[in-house]
């Protein structure tokens, strides 16, 4: 069949469309789609494999290593590797390299994953030295889902969903269990929990729904997962469950024997031990103890600090006392219709986020997700979908732990696509480990520019107020110069190449996220 040439002339145009950027991003004001709706805006996995995950890996040598291959695609995927050290084995079907770290140094590896509808290849770096952490640590925490209600089978089932859900296949690996799993001497809410703190040999014990430590541990990591425990310096933690005064070497020992890869270890009322008082000095004392401790364990733990928050700033000082990550603020869920303040506070610290080392402004809460002052049992949460966007971008904008803490059993796709955008948690990972700078705009707005190890910048245009508003980035606050490519991170879609600045509507309570690159 002949094509008329006007028919030519419209393909011609229709492809010019498809090919020529929207400058008018740079110029004028484009209308955004609202967010006020619980509006996907993350595309759907493609069914091809996509390797995610951090180009960056840190470890101990003589440890026992673990990682799970973060890949998004149909199943079955096939994974090889090119440059693993003999020590490691990589399984083909499930893409977990298990083995023992070998000798000190950097080993410059090529992943591959491969299904019937393609490929994807990918460098990864493993560092064997002294420093773990070397990208923020992802995961889910019991918290704000499961409180005093925590359980073994909870703990196995919440893996277990990682996995089906695809989360794991965006990079979440640690399956943290917070406080509740040891004996408390009194609990009126639930007798099971009560229980002797101690065997005869002092070991920690734990309480009735916490049968096999050990069998939960292997259970998280035969899927190549890992997992986290809770304690606190105090004889008790901050609901009353057994802590480790006077027995935190023994207890550290007992977690990396039980298989734990992770501790939070709590401040809690440890104030009102004996000899403790408002000096650096003390406020450093138990986080250090526990530092030391775990640099003379044969396993790698990521050491997550959480201080008593208006005193001694942990920032400054986490890192030196072995830690890796360090609370910067009190409970996020208690505070959680200010969000954008925590991030503002968290950001002042942001000089002290660096590979191995972390601000932690408190863990994610969307979805489903208890009431922190009661304990409450989860419910759908009340926040608005576009403020949902503008948590997880800060969150990722300032290299913080990504930790859920919802129930996982109850996730919906629009929570999901918060969770698990890959390009948003790209900017997360990004090896740099900069915590992105915060500039003020007009009527509390603000952006936030986090320098990624490729050149580019990722910036957070935020809007607090209650009414949409129209943002600028000039590319002088970005000390930048010529055309540059916008992309939106959240829609995963070029949005116009620009040459002095980007403007566009931000959605009440919401964000804009983008990515400046020369391409
Ligand atoms: C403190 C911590 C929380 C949580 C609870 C558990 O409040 O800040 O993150 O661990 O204790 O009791």
């Amino acid at each position: 069949m002949k094509l008329q040439s006007t028919t030519y002339l419209f393909l011609l145009f229709f492809f010019l469309l498809q090919v020529t950027p929207i400058e008018s991003y740079c110029k004028s004001i484009e209308k955004q789609i609202e967010t006020s709706q619980p509006e996907v805006l993350t595309p759907a996995s493609k069914p091809q494999p996509r390797i995610n995950g951090p180009l960056v890996y840190g470890c101990r040598p003589g440890h026992p290593f673990l990682y799970r291959i973060p890949c998004q695609g149909e199943r079955p995927i096939r994974f090889s590797a090119k440059g693993l050290p003999s020590e490691l084995k990589l399984d083909s079907s499930t893409g977990i390299i298990s083995g023992t770290v070998p000798v000190k140094g950097e080993f410059e590896i090529i992943i591959q994953a491969k299904n019937s509808k393609g490929k994807d290849k990918r460098s990864f770096k493993i560092i064997a030295g002294d420093k773990i952490a070397l990208t923020p640590p992802m995961g889910w925490n019991s918290w704000y889902a499961h409180y005093d209600r925590i359980t073994d089978e909870m703990t196995r089932e919440a893996a277990d969903l990682m996995i089906s859900s695809g989360m794991a296949d965006v990079g979440y690996t640690y399956v943290n269990i917070d406080d509740c799993w040891s004996n408390a001497i009194t609990y009126k809410k639930d007798p099971k929990r009560i229980g002797p703190p101690r065997d005869d040999q002092g070991n920690i014990l734990p309480n009735f729904y916490f049968p096999d430590m050990n069998g939960l541990t292997d259970y998280i990591h035969s899927k190549g997962l890992k997992a986290g425990i809770y304690t606190s310096p105090s004889n008790i933690t901050c609901t009353g469950f057994t802590g480790a005064y006077g027995h935190e070497e023994q207890d550290t020992r007992q977690f990396a024997a039980w298989g734990f890869d992770f501790l939070k270890y709590d401040w809690c009322s440890y104030s009102k031990m004996p000899g403790v008082d408002e000096s650096l000095e003390s406020l450093q004392k138990p986080f250090r103890q526990i530092g030391s401790a775990l640099k003379s364990i044969d396993r790698d733990i990521v050491y997550n600090i959480c201080q008593s928050w208006d005193a001694g700033e942990a920032p400054k000082w986490g890192a030196e006392v072995g830690a890796h990550t360090w609370r910067t603020g009190q409970d996020l869920g208690l505070e959680l219709d200010k969000i954008f303040e925590v991030a503002i506070n968290n950001s002042k610290y942001r000089e002290y986020s660096k590979p191995g080392e972390w601000n932690d402004p408190d863990y994610i809460q969307i979805g489903w997700i208890g009431n922190a002052r009661k304990l409450g049992a989860p419910e759908l949460t009340s926040m608005p979908a576009s403020k949902q966007y503008a948590f997880m971008s800060m969150w990722s904008l300032m290299a913080a732990p990504i930790f859920y803490s919802g129930d996982l059993s109850r996730l919906d796709e629009f929570t999901l696509n918060i969770l698990c955008n890959p390009e948003v948690i790209e900017v997360n990972q990004d090896q740099l480990g900069e915590s992105g700078l915060v500039i003020k705009k007009s009527e509390g707005s603000f952006l936030m520019v986090k320098n990624l190890i490729d050149g580019s910048k990722a910036v957070g245009l935020f809007n607090p107020g209650k009414s949409a508003a129209n943002m600028e980035v000039d590319w002088k606050e970005l000390h930048i110069s010529g055309k540059y490519l916008v992309r939106d991170l959240w829609r995963q879609k070029d949005l116009s190449k620009c040459s002095d600045k980007f403007t566009i509507e931000v959605p009440a309570e919401g964000v804009v996220m983008v990515k400046i690159s020369k391409h």
